[in-house]
């Protein structure tokens, strides 16, 4: 039997239910939680700082807002390392409940993250980490890059290599995805050209006791030299390179991670280098100077291609949550909105392919003055193969 006081306080539940529960739902949807697990030690700590930078600048000037809600951050140093990847990507999507994971920087961590967000249907949006298998066979519809694939990056070199009239090449880099993508999309365009491959040399990351491979170049007499190295490993090797002397008679040239966002520390080292990527100084077109100002104004320093990434990498979360309404779930209404229209990236507009990975084009690259010059194209509206990626 139901007594006046159990109803008085069954009609109090009910309300409370009935006006309270749908105020909290509210509230908790009005904000978008983002897991950043970027490097922020080790060798490739500055990419980190830079794309993070350039990630902010892009929110800030959306007023933190994306689709009309709040953006949260929780940050992570995934120190570049692979073993951890897996705990710390569920330490951000288990434990800090994040609706969106954002890194990384190499290759065999934003493999880890990529398991992490298949397993739990979490937004990933990759601003650097160039693995094949991210938007190949791992490619998902929640799944995302705003930077490039370690193959695309490599493809392009090959042929500059080949048109400055060097057949026989060493390959040397490190013995991680990256290292291993990289130098065979440079085989890939340079084998095809006529070109020859005398070894592939390699080191473990994030080595950097490169003179007995230097000695073994020395030895081998190649035309030329095809490297991939970045961040802190990148000042490295162009330093020993120069000082063993092998440049006066082996030219070095390398995908535009061996210059980029180093170029301060390598100094008069790196002068001359002819590489490759889909940014680079004086593009000089109103887009990239907006951006440029901008980046300059907040931070007092020039963006670099990372910046770029992490800047796209917010764009893209925008573009698309704004057309699904700030719904992390929902991704055929985020996949259809990103691979509809061109992405304005301060580089040059890009499309999004199929299997989500950037198709843009690739400038040829000179280092004059301590800058990256952008000297022509490359390749126009290059695409990654996405071998292995069943979306359609
Ligand atoms: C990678 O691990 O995929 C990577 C790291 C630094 C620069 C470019 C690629």
């Amino acid at each position: 039997m139901i007594t006046k006081n159990k109803l008085a306080l069954m009609l109090s539940l009910a309300i409370s239910i009935f006006f309270i529960a749908p105020f909290t739902k509210v509230k908790a949807a009005e904000s978008i939680k983002i897991g950043i697990m970027l490097p922020y030690s080790g060798a490739f700590a500055d990419l980190g700082d830079s794309i993070e930078k350039g990630f902010m600048l892009y929110s800030k000037q959306k007023g933190n807002k994306f689709a009309g809600k709040n953006l949260e951050f929780v940050k992570l140093d995934d120190e570049s390392s692979p073993p951890k990847a897996v705990e710390n990507a569920n330490k951000l999507v288990k434990g800090d409940k994040v609706d969106i994971l954002l890194g990384s920087v190499h290759s065999g961590v934003a493999m880890g993250m990529a398991k992490v967000a298949m397993d739990n249907g979490v937004l990933l949006m990759v601003p650097n980490a160039g693995a094949a298998a991210i938007t190949g066979s791992m490619c998902a519809k929640n799944i995302y890059r705003s930077s490039f694939t370690n193959w695309q990056a490599g493809y392009v070199v090959g042929d500059i290599v080949m048109k400055a009239g060097h057949k026989k090449v060493v390959t040397i880099t490190w013995k991680y995805a990256a290292g291993d993508e990289s130098v065979g999309g440079f085989k890939d365009s340079f084998i095809a050209k006529g070109g020859m491959i005398m070894k592939e040399l390699s080191l473990p990351f994030p080595n950097v006791e490169f003179q007995a491979l230097l000695t073994e170049i020395a030895s081998i007499k190649p035309d030329a030299v095809y490297t991939f190295f970045s961040g802190a490993g990148a000042v490295e090797f162009v330093k020993d390179y120069m000082a063993s002397g092998l440049n006066k008679t082996i030219p070095l040239y390398g995908s535009g991670f061996i210059t980029e966002g180093v170029l301060e520390a390598q100094g008069a080292d790196a002068e001359g280098l002819v590489t490759a990527l889909y940014y680079g100084d004086g593009l000089n077109t109103p887009r990239d100077n907006e951006f440029r100002a901008a980046y300059k104004k907040a931070y007092n320093q020039d963006p670099d291609v990372f910046a770029v990434q992490g800047y796209d990498a917010a764009m893209m979360l925008d573009i698309g949550l704004t057309a699904t309404k700030g719904d992390v779930k929902d991704m055929e209404g985020f996949s259809k909105a990103l691979r509809q229209a061109p992405i304005p990236s301060p580089r040059g507009n890009f499309t999004l392919s199929a299997s989500h990975n950037p198709i843009q084009d690739f400038y040829m690259r000179k280092v004059i003055k301590g800058k990256n010059q952008v000297t022509g194209i490359a390749v126009k509206a290059l695409a990654d193969p996405a071998v292995g990626c069943k979306m359609q």
